[in-house]
C-alpha cells in the first residue's frame, strides 16, 4: 500500500458525503474513493448480521480498489462493524459517533437532543459514551426513521422532509433543548431544513471535520499521507447505481460527479 493510494470513505448511502466533502477540504491531494450502498440502504433500523454483512461487502470492494485506509462515515456501521474491522485489518480505520462530548461544551440549557438511527442509539457504544458526560447533562435520543430517505430522494427542503423533521424536533425544543447533535451522517445535508424547524438559536453539532482531522493524523503516524498539496480525485461508486441516483449525488456533491457501479452480488 502506498501513499499515493485513494482513501476509502463508506455509508449505507450517500450520507457519508458529508464526511468526504470535511476529508476533501483538509486533505486536497489525496484521492478519495466513495461507495455507497444505495441498493440495500437503509442500514439504521436493520440487524447486526445484515449490517456486517453489507459492511464486508462494500469494504472488500474497497480493498478491490487499492484504497489505503478506511473511512466508516456512517455512524452506525461504526456502532456495528468498526471494533471488528480494526481486529481484522492492518490499516487505518477511522469511524464516527454522535458528537455528544461537543454538544456538552456547547449547551447553555443542558439539554441536548440527539438524533440518529435506531441502531446506533440502541448500541453498546453509544451507552458507554453518554455515561462519560456529566450528571447534570440531559441527552434526549430521538431516533429518526424516515430521515436518511429524504436525503437519499433529493429532499433536503420539501414540505414532506420539513413535516418529518417537526416531527421529531418539535418535542425536543419544547423540553429546551438548544444543541442538536446530528448523530448520522445524512443529516449535515439537512441543516437549513432542521434550522429552520428548529429555530436560529439551536446548535448543530456535525462531528465531521473531527474526523477528517483525526484521519489525518492517522495517515501521518502510519506514513500514508499523500504529499501532494491539491489536485486529489474523486470516484463515486453505489450498488444499484442508476441516473437517479447520479443526479442526487451531484445535487449532494456538485455537476461534475459521475456515478459507477458496485457490481451486484446476488
Ligand atoms: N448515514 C448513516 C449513519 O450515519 C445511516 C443511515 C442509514 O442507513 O440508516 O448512521
Amino acid at each position: 500500500m502506498q501513499n499515493q493510494s485513494p482513501i476509502g470513505i463508506f455509508d449505507s448511502g450517500f450520507g457519508g458525503l458529508s464526511v468526504a466533502r470535511a476529508v476533501r477540504a483538509l486533505l486536497p491531494g489525496e484521492d478519495i474513493c466513495y461507495a455507497a450502498d444505495c441498493g440495500y440502504a437503509p442500514w439504521g433500523d436493520r440487524s447486526d448480521e445484515y449490517i456486517n454483512r453489507r459492511v464486508d461487502r462494500i469494504v472488500n470492494f474497497l480493498l478491490a480498489q487499492n484504497v489505503k485506509a478506511l473511512v466508516i462515515a456512517c455512524n452506525t456501521a461504526t456502532a456495528v462493524t468498526a471494533k471488528r474491522l480494526r481486529e481484522t485489518w492492518p490499516f487505518p480505520i477511522i469511524g464516527i459517533e454522535p458528537a455528544v462530548m461537543p454538544a456538552e461544551k456547547e449547551t447553555r440549557s443542558r439539554k441536548v437532543g440527539v438524533l440518529a438511527t435506531t441502531k446506533t442509539l440502541s448500541s453498546g457504544k453509544y451507552h458507554l459514551l453518554c455515561e462519560r458526560t456529566a450528571d447534570d447533562l440531559t441527552i434526549i435520543n430521538c431516533p429518526c426513521p424516515g430521515l436518511m430517505d429524504c436525503v437519499e430522494a433529493g429532499e433536503m427542503n420539501t414540505p414532506k422532509t420539513l413535516a418529518l423533521l417537526r416531527h421529531y424536533i418539535d418535542p425536543l425544543t419544547a423540553e429546551g433543548v438548544d444543541t442538536l447533535v446530528l448523530g448520522c451522517t445524512h443529516y449535515p445535508f439537512l441543516s437549513e431544513a432542521i434550522l429552520r424547524v428548529a429555530g436560529p438559536n439551536v446548535s448543530l453539532i456535525d462531528p465531521a471535520p473531527a474526523v477528517a482531522k483525526q484521519l489525518k493524523r492517522r495517515l501521518y503516524e502510519t506514513g500514508l499521507l499523500n504529499n501532494r498539496k491539491a489536485g486529489g480525485t474523486e470516484a463515486f461508486y453505489a450498488t444499484d447505481a442508476n441516473p437517479a441516483r447520479e443526479k442526487v449525488l451531484r445535487t449532494l456533491w456538485g455537476p461534475e460527479a459521475d456515478l459507477q457501479s458496485i457490481p451486484s452480488d446476488d
